[in-house]
């Protein structure tokens, strides 16, 4: 699917749904999941700080264990690849040390220079009041990769479930995430739409754009 123009964005961001019903013999293609993963991992997030892991759980075991702590929703097992966000918990000096360390060497530039942006991420996210709300704060930059996969996706012609009706602990225990600096935030299928599917025949519920969108 090309976007050509500003007919085919809407076109596709139409199409869109959230799939309850995949058809479970349709993967996604290496070379299209390559693309998605790339996405995934240019999403954008505050200070650039990248607080997220993205589990892809192929293991059909894994996903079969998943089913019960996800509301028994079927897409967790049908889909073609299961996406679980995890937010990072815990964030010290030197996760901000090594962001500053990459950006240095992938920018050339020398870390000196980053001293300010290091300052102002240690007095915002380490010893500022945000410090207080860490946990929500990369939750939300887990939620713009989630928005960020959905869009991708569907401009070319990819399927997907956003799914917050899991139990995020007990993924953790599933995924091996206890204990870790890591936790599940929300999860996301990704994959074909069942022909079967009778919410794809739905027509979107959406408020008018005059209710939702002011020009100032
Ligand atoms: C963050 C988020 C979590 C959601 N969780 C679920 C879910 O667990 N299961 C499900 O079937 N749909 C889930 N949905 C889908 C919404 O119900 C759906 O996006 C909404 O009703 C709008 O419909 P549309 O996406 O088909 O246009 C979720 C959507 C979002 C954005």
């Amino acid at each position: 699917m090309n976007i050509k123009n500003n007919h085919d964005l809407i076109h596709q961001l139409e199409w869109r749904y959230a799939v309850k019903k995949f058809d479970s013999q349709k993967k996604i293609h290496k070379e299209d999941w390559a693309a998605i993963e790339k996405s995934l991992v240019l999403t954008p997030s505050s200070y650039g700080l990248q607080p997220w892991k993205f589990i892809v759980v192929q293991s059909p075991e894994t996903r079969k264990k998943l089913t019960p702590l996800s509301w028994n929703q079927t897409q967790v097992e049908d889909c073609s690849h299961f996406v679980v966000f995890a937010n990072l918990s815990k964030l010290d000096q030197r996760y901000i040390e090594d962001f500053i360390a990459l950006t240095a060497k992938t920018r050339g530039v020398a870390e000196e220079k980053l001293e300010g942006y290091k300052k102002m991420m240690l007095t915002n996210l380490l010893h500022g009041e945000r410090s207080q709300h860490l946990n929500e704060w990369a939750t939300r930059q887990c939620y713009i990769a989630l928005g960020n996969l959905m869009t991708t996706v569907a401009v070319m012609g990819i399927d997907a479930c956003p799914m917050e009706g899991i139990e995020p602990q007990k993924y953790d225990e599933v995924l091996g995430l206890k204990g870790t600096a890591y936790q599940t935030s929300v999860a996301c299928a990704v994959g074909y739409r069942s022909a079967e599917d009778f919410y794809a025949k739905l027509a979107k519920v959406r408020f008018n754009p005059e209710a939702v969108v002011t020009y100032k």
